[in-house]
């Protein structure tokens, strides 16, 4: 009876809510939802930021709690998710999977709040895409709050001030030849990629281990393990970079910072994983992630591989429960070889083409100093698009 009773009321809250607790639906709502209003204010005014915290869509408890907390920070988590959001499509546009869902403008109003269950369906796929998502958006907060302690955005977090205990490479090869060239001091403002990344193990992470404790549903697992991997993109990648000081550049003096990669980096660095390095694990786990192949079972995951459960649709076809669009009336490339190729893309349906007149801007010229000057030439061009 018990059990019956719990299912019947997880069921219940589902067909309210429609879809489970999603945070990236933060990227679609307008700052004025996130921005505390009394930044000013001294006093925090905690009913205020409750209330503010509520009307959040898609948080969940943790989320909300620490919403609550660190009001302040908001603007920076929807800011990741943006961003985040943004690399993936970019580093998708010429796959099958373009990084969007038919359903994703699926209006949902939850207590009177307009609610986007935004790449729901492949956020609770379990699949390769799914694990991509959660390695993207993981490191989507990191970079943007971190970015936000750098800027003074953030109160509770600034520059770090002993950047020689994190992890790094130097960015330039040592160039100048001054005998000091491998001296240097530590100055202006370091990310401090630590802080990014506690903040995110507690935004992201706390309420996967408490669902897997609950559930033992070893897709938590697997999303925490994505989680890992996108941080881990971040402050594995640390970079030092320096500014040399003494007459006419004689580098006398150097100082350096630590500085996270740029964000298109981080895109690069997590779409070569979901090509080169997704690991297909174990549908059952007790407490660790273990491939599914057998004979590899007891290697360990390791922090470059992204895992996932599930194979992935052929996302060929449309299919509306699915939120898949199918790849009819995308354009492909007649000459390219890869996923973007005409006999890829549009999975050996064929294609059309046909002829349109596009505006390019052309012959552009370096201006001093410093732009480029383009003209805009109308040419015409041979569009392809799958049957
Ligand atoms: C969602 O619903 C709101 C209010 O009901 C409406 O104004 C808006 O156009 C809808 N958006 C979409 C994408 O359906
Ligand atoms: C910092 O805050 C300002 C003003 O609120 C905003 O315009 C800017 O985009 C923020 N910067 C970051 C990195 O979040
Ligand atoms: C993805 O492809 C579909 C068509 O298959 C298109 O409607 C949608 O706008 C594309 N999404 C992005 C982000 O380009
Ligand atoms: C098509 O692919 C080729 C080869 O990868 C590339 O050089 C070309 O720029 C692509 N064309 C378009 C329109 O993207």
């Amino acid at each position: 009876m018990f059990t019956i009773y719990f299912f019947s009321f997880s069921l219940w809250l589902h067909s309210i809510y429609g879809h489970e607790y999603n945070w990236l639906s933060l990227a679609m709502s307008s700052s004025s939802y996130y921005s505390p209003k009394h930044r000013a204010a001294h006093t925090l005014d905690k009913n205020n930021y409750r209330l503010l915290c509520d009307r959040l869509p898609g948080l969940n408890p943790v989320q909300k709690t620490m919403c609550e907390q660190h009001p302040l920070a908001m603007p920076s988590v929807a800011r990741g998710a943006r961003d985040s959001l943004y690399e993936c499509q970019m580093k998708f546009k010429n796959e099958r999977w373009n990084c969007s869902e038919r359903f994703e403008v699926h209006n949902n109003t939850v207590n009177g709040n307009f609610h986007q269950d935004l790449l729901g369906t492949t956020i609770r796929a379990g699949n390769k895409e799914t694990a991509f998502l959660y390695a993207i958006t993981s490191a989507g907060i990191v970079h943007a709050i971190t970015r936000g302690c750098s800027t003074g955005n953030l109160t509770v977090c600034g520059c770090d001030n002993q950047p020689g205990n994190q992890r790094y490479t130097e960015v330039e090869p040592t160039t100048a030849a001054g005998k000091n060239q491998n001296q240097f001091t530590w100055d202006g403002c370091s990310d401090d990629a630590a802080f990014g990344v506690r903040f995110a193990r507690e935004f992201l992470d706390k309420y996967e281990k408490q669902q897997f404790a609950a559930t033992h549903d070893v897709s938590h697992l697997m999303n925490l393990h994505n989680n890992f991997v996108g941080r881990e993109a971040i402050t594995q990648n640390m970079r030092k970079h320096c500014r040399c000081h003494g007459v006419s550049g004689s580098c006398e003096f150097k100082t350096c910072w630590l500085q996270m990669p740029k964000f298109s980096e981080v895109g690069e660095m997590l779409k070569q994983r979901y090509n080169h390095f997704a690991v297909q694990v174990a549908k059952r786990a007790k407490k660790k992630l273990r491939r599914k192949e057998r004979s590899e079972r007891k290697i360990p995951l390791r922090g470059n591989e992204i895992a996932y459960i599930n194979r992935s649709p052929s996302y060929c076809e449309r299919n509306d429960k699915l939120g898949i669009y199918g790849t009819r009336g995308r354009e492909c490339n007649q000459t390219s070889l890869s996923s973007d190729s005409c006999d890829l893309l549009c999975c050996g349906r064929g294609y059309d083409t046909r002829e349109v007149r596009r505006t390019v801007q052309c012959h552009c010229k370096f201006v001093w100093c410093c732009h480029v000057k383009c003209k805009e030439c109308t040419e015409n061009v041979l569009v392809h698009t799958c049957k």
